[in-house]
């Protein structure tokens, strides 16, 4: 014979019944809007990312070239045409020199010359970000950078 099993249960009031009843219900609605938000989710979020990206691709270029300007261009020029200092606006100097090197020239300055480390880690005044932001700055000018094959010589270029 089995067991006759006396669980709490039997003693549960009504009420306590019907109030369970309805938080497993409000459980159960709320698994299945989450069941069904994630995917949508996941479907928006390539586009949110490619938008935040391109807001910060915006935010970069502008202060970048505000750094440019206030760091930069009484020896490189104004949009960086060159002066004391090489021509960056150079299709030739943009084309064969990556965001990495750049970036690095620009941490690490250039020894024996009036171009000093601008990093923070080797004494300059800009942190990394603002490095990048300069880099990516520059970069934009590639689309349109006029041919400066001697851009090392910068505005004395004929
Ligand atoms: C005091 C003048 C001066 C300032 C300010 C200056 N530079 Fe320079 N920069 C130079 C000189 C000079 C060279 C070339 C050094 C050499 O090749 O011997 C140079 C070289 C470079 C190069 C390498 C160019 C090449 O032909 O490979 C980059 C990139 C560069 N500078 C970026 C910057 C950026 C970005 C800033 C602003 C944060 C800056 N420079 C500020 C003087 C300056």
């Amino acid at each position: 014979m089995p067991e006759k099993r006396s669980g709490p249960k039997l003693n549960e009031p009504e009420w306590l019944q019907r109030s369970l009843d309805r938080y497993l219900a409000w459980g159960l609605l709320f698994m299945v809007v989450l069941i069904v938000a994630f995917p949508l989710y996941r479907l928006r979020e390539p586009t949110l990312r490619a938008d935040a990206k391109a807001e910060q691709q915006v935010n970069y270029v502008k202060t970048g070239g505000e750094l440019f300007s206030q760091n930069c261009s009484s020896c490189h020029g104004k949009q960086a045409t060159g002066g004391s200092a090489p021509t960056l606006n150079s299709k030739q100097f943009l084309s064969t020199t990556s965001d990495n090197q750049i970036a690095l020239i620009v941490t690490g300055g250039i020894s024996g010359s009036s171009m000093s480390p601008w990093s923070l880690d080797y004494g300059g005044s800009l942190t990394d970000e603002q490095i990048r932001q300069m880099v990516t700055y520059l970069r934009t000018l590639e689309p349109n950078a006029p041919s400066v094959p001697d851009w090392r010589t910068g505005a004395k270029a004929p």
